[in-house]
């Protein structure tokens, strides 16, 4: 389903960073951000990862210690059972890039890719991916270098206020990685559960489009 037509259950859009919007430079926005990608992707997100078989109890039961790769980083942290990848990310490892919209699994603000794929990190069990390598906003450019897609979303204005940015941008890498660029028609299909509330849908196909043509 086209994400135009998708109803957007995204609350208010959360505010712009403290330099003010018309002295923020977008590229130094588009990055510190995490810009980058956004989507919910709602299908293929919703897969999630395979569970791990080997995390380890911690505590009472209550808690497990964790084992990942973040950003190329391997972390191990004991997290509550029922702590989603969205607040391990945001909350234990300081990596705010990934948005909370509606933590529900119907926005996509909160997309990451884990062992490659696309998921939801607010409907993934963070005790589930012991072993998992997980790619955020932060870890997708290279140094000063934004990734293609970021560089895209700059060049083609394809965002507003940038709160669902970087899960847009994560799901469009996740999306040219698929293959499901063939046309706008089919970006739009596979990125539609990636919800904008500032409606800027037509220049984000386009960027994920002209990141595709360059690969
Ligand atoms: Fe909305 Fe996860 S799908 S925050
Ligand atoms: Fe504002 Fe998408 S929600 S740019």
């Amino acid at each position: 389903m086209p994400a135009e037509h998708r109803a957007s259950p995204v609350p208010e859009p959360a505010p712009v960073p403290s330099e003010a919007p018309s002295t923020l430079r977008r590229r130094t926005f588009i990055a510190a951000s995490g810009v980058a990608v956004g989507g919910a992707v709602a299908a293929p997100a919703l897969l999630g990862a395979e569970p791990a078989a080997d995390a380890q109890p911690a505590g009472e039961g209550t808690s497990s210690r964790v084992a990942v790769t973040v950003n190329g980083r391997r972390v191990t942290v004991t997290v509550d059972n029922r702590t989603s990848l969205l607040d391990l990310l945001r909350e234990h490892l300081d990596l705010p890039g990934t948005k909370k919209g509606c933590d529900a699994g119907a926005c996509g603000a909160c997309t990451v890719l884990v062992d490659g794929r696309r998921v939801n990190g607010c409907l993934t069990l963070a005790v589930r991916l012991d072993g998992a390598e997980i790619t955020t906003i932060e870890g997708l450019a290279n140094g000063d270098d934004l990734h293609p897609l970021q560089q895209a979303f700059i060049e083609q204005d394809a965002f507003q206020c940038g709160f669902c940015t970087p899960g847009q941008i994560m799901s469009g890498v996740g999306c040219i990685r698929e293959g499901r660029t063939r046309s706008a028609g089919d970006i739009r299909e596979w990125m539609s559960g990636n919800i904008c509330r500032c409606g800027c849908y037509p220049k984000i196909v386009r960027a994920v489009e002209q990141t595709a043509k360059g690969r």
